[in-house]
């Protein structure tokens, strides 16, 4: 954690000092700490000093967090201990404000243009820096980081043209046809760094010349277990729908109870992340009555709670909603409800949708993935059947789900909680109910299947699911072995690393 830290404020240009890094690194949430510590620091201090942590500590926790300052503070240098079997590090939900919901917008899309707008700034692409209103008096070349407000095409030649804002204003710009930067798709309210071309006549718009998104990091230090520890994930249980695969899910009960193939395998899972849609819910689509075998959404999650006490008890479950749980569908979701949560074993923890956690030290992004649905139709070539695709998009973009207005409605929170920060060792995903495994700049992406089998609802939507599938990750090396439940013996599919 202490070197991924070090990095994180690096990725910010801050440097932290070392008091400043030990008190962080003792508190419960450092990550989201952090975040916190860069947000205040602004733009102009490249220091995060020991003052500016314990004065965010006090403002966070008050008088009765004190005591936590004082005993930092008489730590002697931090020992290296091992990282926790499990830790969470942020959670995309924030309590709302009180704010009216027009005003909140604008501070979720403010928070978001801060976040993503620190990861560009400071790259040499990007020389040249300015605001969107003092663009114009700018010659040569420039370079903006903006939010995509609209795209629309021009009627004849097929030039994009891209409206943009910053805070300070917007402005249009175009990208040329059969140039680089036309080549690639622009989403409304992703934020992006364009180098301009500035013409000579004032009343010309600025020409899109190349493009930066925030990225991951090429280089960046990556959370391994020290011990050989496994995690499996899971998604889309569905538990209440009349299609859930009870046989497979037995299947699967009995590898994880060491009865079938790998044993030896099934003996180092430590962790299961389950990654949303854990119940079909009621009136989720029209006629889902239907298709439901328990059609009370309180008996679902009993039966949930009956299903999760099957698992092995020594397992950390980690679960979270998706858009069929009992949750507000607004995303970030928090997690399930006390009613509902107290209905599952002791050993299973609910965590809102997004969040990220450490296992044993690998950093996992877990989002349920209701982000796909605007975004497959906005990506050329994108489709459920290959979720990871549109995954690598995500981090591409640092985003989850930016689309505002489409089909994933947005919560109007202070702080974006769809932002992808820190960029994590493991995104997965569910949601799309099929299967993927992939690799993204050192990011091992995971699309975590489904325990349901086809619906006539999917059926009518042309979505073929790829079910009982479950991906098992060595967490020293993040390799993937990937494993068949439908087929009665389940065969391992091999690794990929
Ligand atoms: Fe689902
Ligand atoms: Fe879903």
């Amino acid at each position: 954690m202490r070197e991924q830290l070090v990095a994180y404020f690096g990725a910010h240009h801050k440097l932290v000092e070392a008091g400043a890094l030990r008190l962080i690194l003792d508190t419960s949430q450092p990550l989201d700490l952090s975040r916190r510590l860069i947000e205040t620091a602004g733009v102009d201090s490249p220091f995060v000093t020991l003052e500016m942590v314990e004065s965010e500590l006090r403002r966070r926790a008050g008088a009765a967090r004190a005591e936590v300052v004082a005993r930092a503070r008489a730590l002697a240098p931090a020992p290296t201990v091992a990282s926790p079997p499990y830790e969470l590090l942020v959670e995309g939900f924030t309590p709302p404000t009180a704010r009216e919901p027009l005003g909140a917008y604008t501070a979720l899309f403010a928070s978001r243009f801060r976040a993503l707008s620190r990861m560009l700034r400071g790259r040499p692409e990007l020389a040249g820096l300015r605001p969107v209103s003092e663009l114009r008096r700018a010659e040569g070349t420039a370079a903006v980081i903006a939010m995509v407000r609209e795209v629309r095409q021009t009627p004849e030649k097929h030039h994009l043209i891209l409206t943009v804002e910053d805070e300070t204003g917007a402005t249009e710009m175009l990208v040329p046809r059969d140039t680089a930067p036309a080549k690639l798709t622009y989403l409304p309210d992703e934020v992006v760094g364009l180098v301009v071309a500035l013409p000579r006549e004032h009343d010309r718009i600025p020409r899109v010349v190349a493009v930066q998104r925030p990225e991951v990091p090429a280089s960046r230090p990556v959370g391994r277990a020290r011990e050989r520890r496994r995690a499996l994930f899971l998604s889309d249980l569905h538990i209440g729908s009349r299609s859930f695969l009870d046989g497979p899910w037995g299947s699967l009960l009995d590898f994880l109870n060491e009865k079938s193939v790998r044993p030896e395998l099934a003996r180092e899972i430590t962790h299961v992340v389950i990654a949303g849609d854990l119940v079909d819910g009621i009136g989720i689509y029209p006629n889902q009555e239907r298709d439901l075998a328990i059609g009370d959404v309180f008996e679902q999650y009993e039966e949930l709670g009956r299903r999760l006490r099957e698992l092995p008890r020594r397992l950390n479950v980690i679960v979270l909603p998706g858009n069929h749980d009992a949750v507000c569908p607004a995303e970030p979701q928090p997690g399930l409800p006390e009613e509902f949560r107290a209905k599952l074993p002791e050993n299973v923890r609910s965590v809102g949708n997004p969040s990220t956690f450490a296992l044993d030290g690998v950093v996992v992004s877990a989002y349920h993935g209701r982000g796909f649905d605007d975004l497959i139709p906005a990506l050329p070539g994108a489709s459920y059947a290959r979720p990871t695709e549109v995954m690598k998009r995500m981090l591409s973009m640092r985003h989850l789900a930016p689309i505002y207005g489409g089909r994933t409605p947005l919560a109007p929170l202070a702080r974006d909680g769809l932002v992808l920060d820190p960029a994590p060792d493991i995104l997965v995903t569910g949601h799309a109910h099929t299967y993927g495994v992939d690799q993204y700049r050192g990011v091992l992406l995971l699309n975590a299947s489904t325990w349901q089998a086809e619906t006539e609802y999917q059926r009518m939507r042309n979505i073929t699911p790829v079910p009982a599938r479950a991906a098992v990750v060595d967490l020293t090396d993040c390799s993937v072995e990937s494993f068949d439940f439908l087929s009665r013996e389940p065969a391992g599919e091999g690794r990929a690393a």
